[in-house]
């Protein structure tokens, strides 16, 4: 039987500890299929590459991904120093000044989304901390497992509790509107913006949702229409210059984007078109509600002026989906993948700990 897309993990650490599994995103809608990763340039390409996405899987896979790579710091050890003669456990010191190499590999793969840096700074402080109770490198490296693993259950949970606290701001048969794939794809279930969409209709809310495409990469089209759209919700595709069209028409009560990383006063960088989603929102009055994890506020970057945009290669916007390029050689581009929606077009913020609003340097520090 055909598995459905909902019934497959986003991420996982596979059975042998040795290799993560991802799903492909970049052959999606088409082809299914799961890849292993295990070197540390499998893992950073797959992350740069978008092969996995999304800013919580992104971290899931970064702490998966630091698991992996410390297990093979200790087994190289084994293999070479043992043979020169050295008996025993490897050195903690040793160990670390790999760990941290690799940890910082990792978390060059893309600089916008916070829970990238969040999960492996977590990683390192498990780590740590192990060392600090007297703990052994073997030790260590089941500790570093089952954080792992506790980081992806509490995505679970905090995605489903983003999803409660969001279904209480809409009305059953509302229209709703979403950028990019902030959805399971992107987190390990349910996803963020489309956490409240699932569990309304678990409770058959009846949710008109509109899907933008999400140019360039189209994770609106290729991901959020296709999940929706697979798990039963009534999805409409649009491209991203109509989404002012279906709000002055009234289709919309609600926006529900994800996000990459929260300033301290609530300025968000979400994936590029966002900050225009917000615009149109505001100019026909529709709420434009921000959801995203504790884990992706970001309490030291003060504004959205500090937070790093990534910018990706030009022939994304040239040449990528199309038969043939679609612009001059040449041309002058600019391709960057986040923009920063100013906090007055935010109408709340809404995490598993609560819904944030405007003063948010207050609102967000108390959550
Ligand atoms: O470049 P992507 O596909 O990783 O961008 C993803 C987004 O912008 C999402 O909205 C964001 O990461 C939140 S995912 C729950």
């Amino acid at each position: 039987m055909n598995k459905n897309i909902m019934d497959y993990e986003t991420v996982a650490l596979d059975q042998d500890g040795r290799g993560i599994l991802i799903i492909d995103q970049t052959l999606l809608p088409g082809k299914t299929q799961i890849i292993r990763l295990e070197t540390a340039g499998e893992i950073w390409d797959a992350i740069y590459l978008l092969k996995v996405r999304g800013a919580p899987a992104i971290g899931v896979t970064a702490a998966f991904g630091i698991c992996v790579l410390a297990r093979q710091i200790v087994e190289e050890y084994a293999k070479t120093d043992r043979a020169f003669g050295n008996e025993g456990e490897m050195e903690f010191a040793d160990f670390y000044r790999k760990f941290t190499e690799q940890k910082n590999y990792l978390n060059s793969s893309r600089p916008t989304a916070v829970n990238l840096s969040w999960a492996l700074n977590r990683m390192d402080r498990v780590c740590r901390q192990a060392h600090g109770e007297g703990k052994s490198v073997s030790r260590i490296l089941e500790i570093l497992e089952r954080e792992a693993r506790e980081i992806k259950e509490e995505d679970i949970r905090v995605c489903r509790a983003i999803g409660e606290n969001g279904l209480r701001l809409v009305k059953p048969g509302d229209g709703i509107l979403t950028h990019c794939n902030a959805g399971q794809l992107a987190t390990c279930k349910y996803g963020t913006a489309t956490a409240p969409i699932y569990l309304g209709q678990e409770r058959g809310y009846h949710f008109r949702v509109f899907a933008d495409e999400t140019r360039p990469l189209l994770q609106g089209a290729r991901l959020t229409s296709y999940e929706l759209f697979s798990a039963g919700v009534d999805v409409t595709l649009i491209c991203d210059n109509m989404s002012a069209t279906v709000m002055r028409n009234g289709w919309v009560q609600a926006v529900f984007v994800g996000c990459d990383r929260v300033a301290a006063n609530g300025d968000v960088a979400n994936k590029i078109g966002t900050s225009v989603v917000a615009t149109v929102a505001r100019r026909y009055g529709v709420p434009f509600y921000v959801c995203a994890p504790t884990s992706t506020i970001d309490l030291a970057t003060p504004t959205g002026a500090e937070i790093e945009i990534e910018q990706r290669p030009e022939e994304e916007v040239t040449q990528m989906w199309y038969k043939e390029r679609m612009a001059p050689q040449g041309v002058k581009v600019f391709n960057p993948a986040f923009d920063v929606t100013d906090n007055e077009l935010v109408t709340a913020i809404i995490t598993e700990r609560g819904i944030a609003r405007a003063p948010y340097g207050e609102s967000l520090r108390s959550l």
